[in-house]
């Protein structure tokens, strides 16, 4: 199945922007989302002034009242939205003393919740469909490795490995593949971040740690989002694929 029309969510910046653009150029309609209007707007206007289609919609994925607003106002303006891409995410450096039960919950609330929530609301249409692809993004701190002063993080995005395995089961025979992502270090606000991960001078020293020995970019993410949701991917389902540039396999 080709995707016609995808959404987006956190699409304004980062992997989630790189992904709206690369959907863009393929011809699918991009439903760019995030809770950063301005950044959103900017993407969906990028997406049309190169020639593709898309709109911006204000979603804030903890959100069930927007999420269901997002997909009705999609579904009567172009039909059902066959490709959603749970990308969302908040990274918060916070000792397990000092993490309080908002902290957590918020994390686990846009994490793992929001993924739960817009796949949840396109299920129907995609079953109606007879097909569908739904791409989540994890992380390698949710797959392998453990990220001290970030549990909240790694148990949610833990948990997006455990959701895409069993809602692949669930939809498995109506045509509707789940699949995941479990990025490494990939340049972006969040990974950039003094406060919340490694910051510009530790970006700066992971390559020397990173096999491939360069950081990721966005577009080497976005383009396995587009090969998950794409045909070429039609017998995968059920899988979180490492794009890490042999960090995992190479720490030794
Ligand atoms: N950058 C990395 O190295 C890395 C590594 C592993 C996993 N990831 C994951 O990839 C995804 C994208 O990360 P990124 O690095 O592009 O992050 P980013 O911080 O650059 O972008 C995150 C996006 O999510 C949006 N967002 C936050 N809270 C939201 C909410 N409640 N509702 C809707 N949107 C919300 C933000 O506005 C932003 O657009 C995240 O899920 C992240 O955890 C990133």
């Amino acid at each position: 199945m080709t995707a016609q029309t995808v959404l987006v969510t956190g699409a304004g910046i980062g992997i989630g922007r790189a992904t709206a653009i690369a959907f863009g150029r393929l011809g699918a309609h991009v439903l760019v989302t995030d809770v950063l209007a301005e950044e959103g707007e900017a993407v969906a206007a990028e997406i049309f002034a190169a020639g593709g289609r898309a709109s911006f919609h204000l979603l804030d994925v903890t959100s069930t009242e927007e999420v269901e607003a997002v997909f009705a106002a999609a579904e009567a303006a172009h039909g059902v939205v066959d490709t959603v891409i749970a990308n969302a995410g908040i990274a918060r450096h916070v000792p397990v003393e000092q993490l309080t039960d908002a902290l957590w919950n918020q994390t686990v609330d846009i994490d793992l919740g929001g993924v739960m929530r817009v796949f949840r609301r396109a299920v129907p249409g995609l079953r109606k469909r007879g097909a569908g692809s739904l791409v989540a993004l994890s992380s390698i701190m949710g797959i392998a490795y453990g990220w001290d002063k970030h549990i909240h993080y790694s148990a949610a995005k833990a948990g997006v490995i455990g959701l895409v395995r069993g809602l692949a089961v669930e939809l498995a025979s109506q045509g509707i593949r789940v699949n995941g992502i479990a990025p490494g270090y990939i340049r972006t606000a969040q990974l950039l971040s003094e406060e919340h991960s490694l910051g510009a001078a530790g970006a700066e020293q992971a390559p020397a740690f990173i096999p491939m020995g360069r950081l990721g970019e966005p577009e080497d993410i976005a383009d396995v989002v587009l090969f998950l949701a794409s045909e070429a991917a039609r017998y995968i389902t059920g899988q979180v694929i490492v794009v890490d540039g042999g960090l995992l396999v190479g720490r030794y």
